[in-house]
């Protein structure tokens, strides 16, 4: 990073089904949350950024940039961000940008969706949005049906078992029991996986991150320090269908992001901490360890085998049990590996967020100088 920048304020709601509440009242409660936690006023902001996916075609609601900014009682400029599930760490990484230019000094990052409005069928609908539209959606595909292809692919060329793989939500499960934002806050085992509902061969409902409500906000600055800044912030991207990759247990994006955010930070993955890991399915969370730098290929399961591992994966309970309203699970990321910077006094703690089948994959590395 070019510039010193910290993480000074952060907020969420808890992510649930919220029917009684639109987008701009989550929005509302998560940046009150974010303004109370920091050293500024509201006025002290000069930029928002807000991250929304499926607003157009859920809600019925574009043009979001405004609307967060008419929350302020000075309406600072104001821009949207999209990048499927990747949206909030992509205005994560935008926010960066603008404070390592130079032109603002405090800005405010929303990360928001509402979700549980519609049927099943059609959020399913929704979010194919975020896979390649002629090649992946037109066949009928669903996101857990394009994960359900990688999960197959890699039990059959790594001998992954069903009962391996359970392992994942039950500990995702488990660390959310404590987690007063976390959608599911019950501890399930791994029988209860294995027999939950088939959803995608070979996924079941306890291996999906549920359909969900919820925003997350956090303050950056350039101007005010705290004991959390930004070590490193990187994007990269890969082909949106999974007709045009040549492998489907490895998701590239995720290795490169996170080979050139180590470069950045100076740091190796044996320097991390804590981990909160896009596990929008379970077997995301398996080859997500792999890509990190913290798994040979195949043996990423290795780290649900253990009982504690270092670092923690996912010890906010990740998307599966948190929860994952998309365009603020990557925003939520950052304050869950913040908190558990700040509890466990440890240096370095890393993000990652990834859209699509990994399509756009961000990392962010935090850094805790208390
Ligand atoms: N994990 C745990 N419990 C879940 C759940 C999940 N993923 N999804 C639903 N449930 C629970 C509900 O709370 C409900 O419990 P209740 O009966 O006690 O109220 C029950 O299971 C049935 O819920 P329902 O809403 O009828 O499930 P559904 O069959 O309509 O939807 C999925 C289940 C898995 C299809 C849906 O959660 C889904 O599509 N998930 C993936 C979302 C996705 O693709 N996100 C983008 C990732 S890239």
């Amino acid at each position: 990073m070019r510039e010193q920048i910290s993480l000074i304020g952060s907020g969420q709601t808890r992510f649930s089904e919220w029917w009684g509440k639109g987008i701009r009242d989550l929005m509302d409660e998560a940046v009150t949350s974010a303004i109370d936690s920091s050293p500024i006023t509201a006025l002290d902001i000069d930029f928002v950024i807000v991250a929304n996916m499926l607003g157009e075609r859920v809600n019925d609601q574009a043009h979001l940039g405004a609307i967060a900014s008419s929350l302020l009682p000075h309406r600072p400029p104001a821009l949207r961000t999209e990048a499927a599930c990747a949206s909030g760490s992509i205005a994560i990484h935008t926010a960066l940008s603008l404070l390592e230019s130079g032109r603002a000094e405090n800005v405010l990052v929303i990360g928001v969706e509402k979700m549980t409005d519609v049927s099943t069928s059609e959020i399913a609908a929704a979010l194919m949005g975020a896979a390649d539209a002629e090649r992946d959606a037109a066949c009928g595909m669903t996101f857990p049906g394009l994960f359900g292809l990688v999960a197959r692919r890699y039990m059959h060329d790594y001998g992954l078992t069903r009962a391996q793989l359970s392992l994942v939500s039950a500990r995702h499960h488990r660390n959310a029991v404590s987690n007063p934002f976390a959608q599911f806050k019950s501890a399930i085992d791994p029988e209860s996986v294995t027999e939950s509902s088939l959803v995608a061969d070979p996924l079941r409902l306890l291996d999906c991150s549920p359909v969900s409500d919820g925003a997350a906000a956090c303050i950056l600055s350039s101007k005010h320090a705290s004991p959390i800044r930004f070590a490193a912030s990187q994007v990269s991207t890969d082909s949106v269908s999974l007709t045009e990759r040549p492998f489907l247990t490895s998701f590239p994006a995720t290795k490169d992001a996170a080979e050139r955010a180590y470069e950045e930070a100076g740091i190796r993955p044996t320097d991390i901490a804590h981990i909160e890991l896009h596990d929008c399915f379970s077997i995301a969370a398996v080859i997500n360890l792999e890509d990190l730098g913290f798994a040979d290929p195949g043996r990423g399961i290795t780290f649900y085998e253990e009982q504690e591992t270092t670092p923690t994966v996912n010890a906010s309970g990740g998307l599966k049990a948190c929860g994952h309203p998309v365009a603020a699970t990557g925003i939520k990321q950052i304050l869950d590996v913040s908190k558990q910077l700040q509890v466990s006094g440890q240096r370095y703690g890393l993000a990652h967020n990834f859209g699509g089948v990994g399509a756009t994959c961000c990392v962010h590395i935090l850094e805790h100088t208390p």
